[in-house]
Parts: C-alpha cells; sequence; structure tokens
C-alpha cells in the first residue's frame, strides 16, 4: 500500500535526515528507484510531474507505483509541480498520496489562495500539500522560471500558517536541469537557517541534482553533447539536509544517467536490437544513481514502516 506523504516526511523531519523524491515517467525509471530503496532500506517518494502523466498516462502510472509499494520500504506517490487544479482532483481520485501545488509563478495573493484550495481539495483524501514560495530557476518541459526570487523567511512563516500546507518548497539558489551554476555551485544556507527558525514543517528542495561530472563524461564518450553542465556537490546538500530540508527531489541525475547508459549501449553493441538489452543497463545505472543519493541525504537504513 502506497504511504502518504506526510507520513514519511514527518519522520524525516523528526530524524533530521531528507528522503528523496524521484521523477517518474516509466517502468523502468520506477523499478530503479524502487530497486535502490529497497537496496538501501530507504524511504522514497516516487513522483510524477504533469508532463510524466500526459506521457504515459495517469492508469499506467498507478500501477507501475501501486505495485512498486507493494515491497517492503514505505512508498508515497506524488504529484510534481501541479498547476493544474483538475490534474490535481485527478490524481487525488486515482490515490496519489502526496499533491504538489505549485502557484509559484502567480503572485503572492494567488499563490496562497490557489494553495489553500489545493489544501481543501486534498484534505477530503487525507493527503498533505507541498506548496512552494519563491521560484526555482531553470526551464524543463512544463516547469519554467526565467529568474530565480529566494524565499523570504518571514513570508514562507506567513506562507505556511495562511494555506495550511504540509512542506514548504524554498528557492536557495537551486535550478531545475543540468545547467545550476555558471561560477561555483553555492545554496543560501544562511537563508535556509532563517526559514528553518520560523518555519516548522517540512521543507523540500528542488531542482538539487549532482550532475555527476563521471556521467556527463561517460555520456560524452558515447556521443552526447552537453557543454558544460553543473550540479548541486555532495556537500552543499549534506549542509541543506543537516539545516533542515527533509525532501530532495531528482529528476535530472536519472536523466543523465538513461542517457549515458543508453548510448553506450547502442555504440557498443550496434547488431543488437532487444529493448530489454537497451534498457536493462539504464535501469541499472539509474538505480547506482538514485541509491547514492540516499546515502547522501541520510534516508538510507530509515524503512521501517
Ligand atoms: O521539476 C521538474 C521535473 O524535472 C519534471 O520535469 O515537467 O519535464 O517532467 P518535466
Ligand atoms: P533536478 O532537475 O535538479 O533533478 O530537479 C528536479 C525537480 O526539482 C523536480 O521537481
Ligand atoms: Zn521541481
Amino acid at each position: 500500500m502506497l504511504t502518504k506523504l506526510q507520513t514519511i516526511l514527518k519522520k524525516a523531519l523528526r530524524g533530521h535526515y531528507a528522503v528523496g523524491a524521484f521523477n517518474i515517467n516509466n517502468m523502468e525509471i520506477c523499478q530503479a528507484v524502487i530497486r535502490a530503496a529497497v537496496e538501501k532500506k530507504s524511504p522514497v517518494i516516487i513522483q510524477t510531474s504533469e508532463g510524466a502523466i500526459s506521457y504515459a498516462g495517469l492508469d499506467y502510472l498507478k500501477c507501475i507505483a501501486e505495485t512498486a509499494a507493494k515491497q517492503k520500504v514505505p512508498v508515497a506517490l506524488h504529484l510534481d509541480h501541479g498547476r493544474d487544479v483538475s490534474t490535481v482532483k485527478k490524481c487525488l481520485k486515482a490515490g496519489w498520496t502526496g499533491i504538489m501545488w505549485d502557484g509559484s509563478h502567480l503572485p503572492w495573493k494567488d499563490n496562497v489562495k490557489t494553495t489553500k484550495k489545493a489544501v481543501k481539495l486534498s484534505e477530503k483524501y487525507g493527503v498533505g500539500v507541498e506548496g512552494e514560495l519563491g521560484t526555482i530557476g531553470g526551464a524543463e518541459d512544463k516547469v519554467s522560471a526565467r529568474e530565480i526570487i529566494y524565499t523570504d523567511p518571514d513570508s514562507a512563516k506567513e506562507f505556511v500558517e495562511k494555506t495550511g500546507i504540509s512542506a514548504l518548497a524554498v528557492a536557495i539558489g537551486t535550478s531545475h536541469g543540468a545547467y545550476k551554476f555558471s561560477g561555483k555551485a553555492k545554496l543560501d544556507i544562511h537563508r535556509l537557517k532563517e526559514i528553518r527558525k520560523r518555519v516548522k514543517i517540512p521543507l523540500v528542495l528542488h531542482g538539487a541534482s549532482g550532475v555527476p561530472h563521471w556521467l556527463i563524461t561517460q555520456a560524452a564518450r558515447y556521443g552526447a553533447q552537453l557543454g558544460k553542465p553543473e550540479g548541486v556537490p555532495d556537500e552543499q546538500i549534506r549542509l541543506a539536509v543537516k539545516e533542515g530540508i527533509n525532501k530532495i527531489n531528482t529528476d535530472t541525475d536519472l536523466r543523465l544517467a538513461f542517457d549515458a547508459a543508453v548510448r553506450k549501449t547502442l555504440k557498443e553493441k550496434p547488431e543488437d536490437f532487444d529493448p530489454r538489452h537497451i534498457l536493462g543497463p539504464a535501469r541499472d545505472l539509474m538505480q547506482k544513481v538514485a541509491e547514492h543519493r540516499m546515502d547522501v541525504f541520510g534516508c538510507a537504513g530509515k524503512a521501517k514502516r
């Protein structure tokens, strides 16, 4: 059975660690993440963006997630960056156990108003809502913000009180995608501490992929043209967890692992056209990446329900 988002996050808040929230778009990605969680005895959040839902279909994702939840680790199924009320309603009805309402692109008043509405809708299902204040930079399929507006600590307190959310995504310098920093990677840890002093609910870090150099090198060796990507170093993630982050989103690192592995297989075995031989190694590499993330987040070994 799927576990509620707030059940997993409340434990993380009490235990001072962060749980990985990994974006899934198909069966292999989900299997990679769940295998990592089982191997690491870790709770895990699998999350679907609105883009993932239109790609794979709500029913397929639901079946994949429910199958994943039969494993012996707590698994939450979360909507990532919900911006469409009808998608929120569909996910709740289908059994998603966490909802993110992303009103961060709206003016303050509208962010509060729409987030409150998402909380009200989700309450009926006993499901907690993750809200977002400030903007996380970068651009992906359906989620984009041109610039980063850092979260103001006092506004964060007011936002949590006014909306009744169960978790808050904060902007402290991360951005979505593979190109997060042009100079030295640095998160605004001082701001995080100030937010943590005022906000008592779990805090969420988006755009947190590490973009490991070894993965970029492998992808490039087999033909990827990725330029000079830069992620959030593990030490910065560890510091963010120490200062109060309880949920860490990862999509880009899984995409890079998938890409690097598929390219390698296609290059090394040009005669092989069996999808299982192409997707299998990609699944393994995504699992390896997810396992490493779980170690860094501190959620490894925390699977006890
Ligand atoms: O934060 C965004 C996630 O990486 C999902 O991206 O909208 O392209 O599925 P997507
Ligand atoms: P990355 O692009 O850094 O993996 O962030 C993903 C994310 O925040 C999903 O909501
Ligand atoms: Zn995000």
